[in-house]
């Protein structure tokens, strides 16, 4: 199974910034999943919200500003204590993992607002750094993961599901070419891994914080646990 660091190591260090990535690398995860969203000049940009007040205290939301403005922004308020943790760029993020053995899996946060050919975007920065074959695309907007799928058919993606259960996200995925399901850990049980299995499709469940939560994917033989802990994950599979 493999560890995914959410947003990073975001359980000890600034959630999606370069300070938590390099964390994660340093405690052997073996992939970093982050969101990705596009800015007012039409940049990708690594963050979790519409909004920057949670993480930086600033007013607006991403396409407010322009990258050369974001990126200048600190983002540490879920760990104050940490300093001189900007908003990355997404081509900040490539340039540090291009050359790491490392998964990584890129959110398109397309749940709120569609940001024009973002997965376009997306698809021109995997292929500039050369970390086609070293991703997976998920979004909770499938449409989104639809769209990249048709422009990538050999790119990795995964559905992301929150919240309601759905019943067959497996036979969807595999009718749509999609390799995995993201599922919530609250919302899939044995008879989803079952039609998983069944059907071909790889689970990596989020956020898995907790090593009874790890226990769950472990007795299920999921595909990857995405936490905020990687280092209990890794701890788990006594991997640490
Ligand atoms: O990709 C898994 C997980 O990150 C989805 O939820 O809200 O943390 O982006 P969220
Ligand atoms: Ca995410």
């Amino acid at each position: 199974m493999k560890v995914f660091a959410h947003r990073g190591f975001s359980g000890k260090y600034p959630e999606n910034t370069m300070l938590a990535f390099e964390k994660a690398v340093e405690v052997k995860a073996d992939g970093i999943e982050l969101d990705v969203h596009c800015t007012k000049d039409g940049k990708l940009v690594i963050i979790h919200d519409e909004k920057l007040e949670r993480t930086s205290g600033k007013p607006g939301v991403v396409s407010d500003y322009t990258l050369s403005e974001i990126t200048a922004i600190e983002a540490n308020l879920t760990h104050p204590e940490c300093h001189g943790t900007t908003i990355p760029s997404f081509d900040e993020y490539c340039s540090y993992i291009r050359d790491k053995e490392m998964v990584t899996n890129v959110e398109i946060k397309t749940n709120l607002y569609y940001y024009a050919d973002i997965e376009g975007k997306l698809l021109q920065a995997l292929k500039h750094w050369n970390i086609e074959d070293k991703v997976i695309i998920s979004s909770f907007n499938w449409l989104s993961v639809a769209r990249f799928k048709k422009l990538a058919p050999h790119i990795t993606c995964g559905l992301l599901l929150e919240r309601q259960h759905m019943i067959d996200v497996a036979v969807l995925a595999k009718e749509m070419g999609i390799e995995y399901y993201h599922p919530d850990i609250g919302i899939i049980d044995d008879e989803d891994v079952a039609c998983c299995k069944k059907n071909g499709i790889g689970i990596n469940c989020w956020t898995v914080n907790t090593s009874e939560q790890m226990k769950k994917l472990i007795a299920w033989d999921a595909d990857g646990a995405i936490g905020n802990f990687p280092d209990m994950a890794l701890k788990a599979l006594s991997r640490a």
